[in-house]
């Protein structure tokens, strides 16, 4: 997975290192700057079995300020931003390996360091009764949602 650069970020950063699946650690560089969701767009991905991306669509480029070359192959996690709690994650998948659907609200990291909301339904892509990839589809989350996901993963932390 890509390494932050300083001179990537845009505006004043704090560091983090966050411990990932598998043994992973990666230091992410962030700011309090939010780019709100763009109105009307759908951001959409699907990884493999492992959570590697293998399809972005072009508004998914755009909001993470990643290549579409960055983002294929790297783990989804390459979004993760330092406020999520690792619970949800949790939640997740363990919702989608039992072939089910899951909907939640997500802070994501962009590039640049800025962050940006969105409401996630993650589902196992399903062929001959066997998981075979995910496939995430997300919209504009309301306010009152972003707020109370906020406190809410705050008190998870
Ligand atoms: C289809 C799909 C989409 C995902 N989208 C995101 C996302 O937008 N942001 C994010 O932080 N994690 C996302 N995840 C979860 C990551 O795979 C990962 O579990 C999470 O970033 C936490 O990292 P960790 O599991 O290495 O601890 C997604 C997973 C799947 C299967």
């Amino acid at each position: 997975m890509l390494d932050f650069k300083p001179e990537d970020i845009v505006g004043d950063y704090k560091e983090a290192v966050l411990d990932l699946y598998g043994g992973l650690r990666r230091l992410v560089f962030y700011t309090e700057i939010e780019i709100p969701y763009p109105d009307g767009k759908l951001i959409v991905s699907t990884t493999d079995k492992n959570g590697f991306i293998t399809h972005v669509n072009k508004a998914f480029v755009e909001m993470s300020g990643y290549s579409e070359d960055e983002l294929i192959g790297s783990p989804h996690s390459i979004l993760r931003h330092p406020d999520m709690p690792s619970v949800a994650f949790k939640d997740l998948w363990d919702t989608v390996n039992r072939g089910e659907h899951w909907q939640g609200i997500v802070k994501n990291l962009r590039k640049d360091g800025a962050y940006y909301w969105v409401k996630a339904t993650v589902i196992p892509n399903i062929r001959q009764g066997k998981i075979v990839s995910y496939t995430s589809v997300r919209r504009k989350p309301s306010r009152t949602k972003v707020e109370e996901c906020t406190k809410l993963y705050a008190s998870l932390k």
